[in-house]
C-alpha cells in the first residue's frame, strides 16, 4: 500500500499508544500515580530495555551513544538520505508524571508500528531518540544527552558530572549498561538528522485554556540556572543574640526573594525559580552556617535574560555587603531562545488543518530536547494539553484522545519530510 493516496489516509492506534504509555510508567510508578524515574538509575535502564525490545520487535536496530542516548532505526528505501526523527526522554523528576517526555517516545514509537502494520516503505529512514537525562534533576546540566549531541558542551564534561551522592554520570551510564560506543556529537560524527520532530505535552494551561488540540510550537524559553551557596557561621541557637549572628538561611531568604521580584520585573515573559534548597546543618537548634539552593531564570528573549542575570548577581553583592555572610554564585545551565523551523512548524499547523483539528501557536516555557537539536537540523515540536496545565507533579494527566491527535500530527509531519 506504498502509495501517496492511501499513505494519507494512515492513522496511529490511540488505544495502543495509551497502552504502552501506561505498561511503561508501571516502571518507576508511584503511589499517587505518577513515576519517579530519575536518569540513569536501575528503572531508567529497565525502561530503556524495554523500549529498546519494543523497537527491535518492529525490526529496528539499536544505536547507544557515548552519553547513553538511544537511536531505534527503521531503514529507508533510501538509507543514505539523513533520517528523519522523532524522540523525547523517558527519565523523569523524583514526583514526575507518566507522560512529560515518554508521550514523545511513545508516539515515535507508535509512528514505527503504524509503518509496519501498514507495510509503509519511506524514503530516508526514521529514527526515533531517547535522550539522555533530560530532566536536569539527578544531574545538572539538564537536557544532558541532547547537549552532547549538538555539542553545547563536551562528551567528558558531561561524563564527570555527580550527582548529590557523588555517583558520576559515567559510572551510572556503566551500571545500567548504557555506556554506547557510537559517537556521541555531531563533531564527533553522530549523523545529523533531516528533519527532527519532537511530541510533548505541553506542560502548562494555554492550549487547554483556548480549547484547542494542537500547540504548533514556534520556539522555546532561554534559560539561564544557577548553583547559589551562602556562607556564615553555625552556632548554638540560644546563647548567640539576634545582632551577633551569621545566619545563612536568614540571607539566603532575601536573595531567594529577589528571584521572584527580578521575574516579576521581566513580564510577561521573565520566570525565577527557586527549586532546590539545602540548609546545613538543618538542626532545629543550630544558626545555619551554609545555605545552598538553584535559581532557574528564563526568559523569551536573551537580552532579557542576561539582565535577570545581571539583576541577581548585583543582588548577590548586596547581599555580601547588607548581611554578614559570604555569596558564591555559579551558573550552570545557559542556553539562549530559540525559534524552530518555519517550515517544518507550517507542515504541523498543515497537519492539524488536515487532520480536523484547530492548531494554535504556541512558545514552549520549558526546556526541550528539541531545543538543542535544532541547533543541528530542522526541528519543531508538537504539544497537546494536559490537564490543568499540571506537569512536573504526580497528578500530571493527558486526554488519550489528545494524545492520538498528536501522534497524528507528528506521523504525517514525519511521512512528509520521509518521502513515501
Ligand atoms: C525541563 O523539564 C525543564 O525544566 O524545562
Ligand atoms: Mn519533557
Ligand atoms: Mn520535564
Ligand atoms: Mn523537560
Amino acid at each position: 500500500m506504498n502509495d501517496r493516496l492511501s499513505a494519507t489516509a494512515l492513522a496511529v492506534d490511540g488505544a495502543r499508544l495509551w497502552q504502552s504509555l501506561m505498561d511503561l510508567a508501571r516502571i518507576g510508578a508511584t503511589d499517587k500515580g505518577g513515576v519517579a524515574r530519575l536518569a540513569l538509575t536501575d528503572l531508567d535502564g529497565q525502561a530503556r530495555d524495554l523500549f529498546a525490545q519494543w523497537c527491535r520487535a518492529e525490526g529496528c536496530t539499536i544505536r547507544v551513544d557515548g552519553i547513553g542516548n538511544i537511536f531505534a532505526r527503521r531503514p529507508g528505501a533510501r538509507d543514505d538520505l539523513p533520517a528523519i526523527a522523532t524522540g523525547s526522554h523517558i527519565d523523569t523528576q523524583p514526583t514526575g508524571g507518566k507522560f512529560d517526555g515518554n508521550y514523545g517516545v511513545m508516539a515515535g514509537l507508535e509512528v514505527l508500528r503504524t509503518l509496519n502494520r501498514h507495510g509503509v516503505r519511506t524514503e530516508a529512514p526514521i529514527e526515533v531518540c531517547v535522550w539522555t537525562n533530560e530532566e536536569g534533576s539527578r544531574f545538572v546540566p539538564v537536557m544532558m544527552g541532547s547537549g552532547v549531541y549538538c555539542d553545547d558542551f563536551t562528551l567528558d564534561y558531561a561524563l564527570s558530572r555527580a550527582d548529590h551522592d557523588g555517583v558520576s554520570v559515567r559510572e551510572a551510564l556503566a551500571a545500567i549498561g548504557y555506556a554506547g560506543p557510537a559517537p556521541a556529537s555531531v563533531a564527533a560524527g553522530a549523523p545529523r538528522f533531516g528533519a527532527y520532530f519532537e511530541a510533548h505535552i505541553e506542560q502548562g494551561p494555554v492550549l487547554e485554556d483556548a480549547g484547542i488540540v494542537i500547540g504548533a510550537v514556534t520556539g522555546a524559553l532561554g534559560q539561564r540556572w544557577y548553583d547559589v551557596t551562602v556562607s556564615g557561621m553555625e552556632a548554638h541557637a540560644g546563647p548567640t543574640p539576634m545582632h551577633l549572628r551569621k545566619d545563612a538561611l536568614f540571607a539566603a531568604t532575601h536573595l531567594m526573594q529577589k528571584v521572584v521580584d527580578i521575574a516579576l520585573a521581566h513580564q510577561p515573559n521573565g520566570r525565577g525559580t527557586v527549586g532546590c534548597v539545602h540548609v546545613h546543618p538543618n538542626s532545629r537548634n543550630v544558626i545555619p552556617g551554609r545555605v545552598e539552593f538553584t535559581v532557574d531564570f528564563r526568559h523569551g528573549d536573551d537580552a532579557g535574560l542576561l539582565a535577570m542575570d545581571a539583576a541577581l548577581r548585583q543582588a548577590a553583592a548586596e547581599l555580601q555587603r547588607d548581611f554578614p555572610v559570604g555569596v558564591a554564585l555559579e551558573q550552570v545551565v545557559y542556553f539562549e531562545p530559540v525559534a524552530f523551523d518555519p517550515l517544518l512548524v507550517d507542515a504541523i499547523r498543515l497537519g492539524a488543518r488536515r487532520s480536523g483539528n484547530a492548531c494554535l501557536d504556541i512558545v514552549s516555557g520549558a526546556g526541550h530536547d528539541a531545543v538543542y537539536v535544532a541547533r543541528t537540523a530542522p526541528t519543531a515540536m508538537i504539544f497537546v494539553p494536559c490537564k490543568d496545565g499540571i506537569s512536573h507533579n504526580e497528578i500530571e494527566d493527558a486526554d488519550p484522545a489528545h494524545l492520538e491527535a498528536g501522534a497524528n500530527v507528528l506521523l504525517h509531519a514525519m511521512l512528509e519530510r520521509a518521502g513515501v
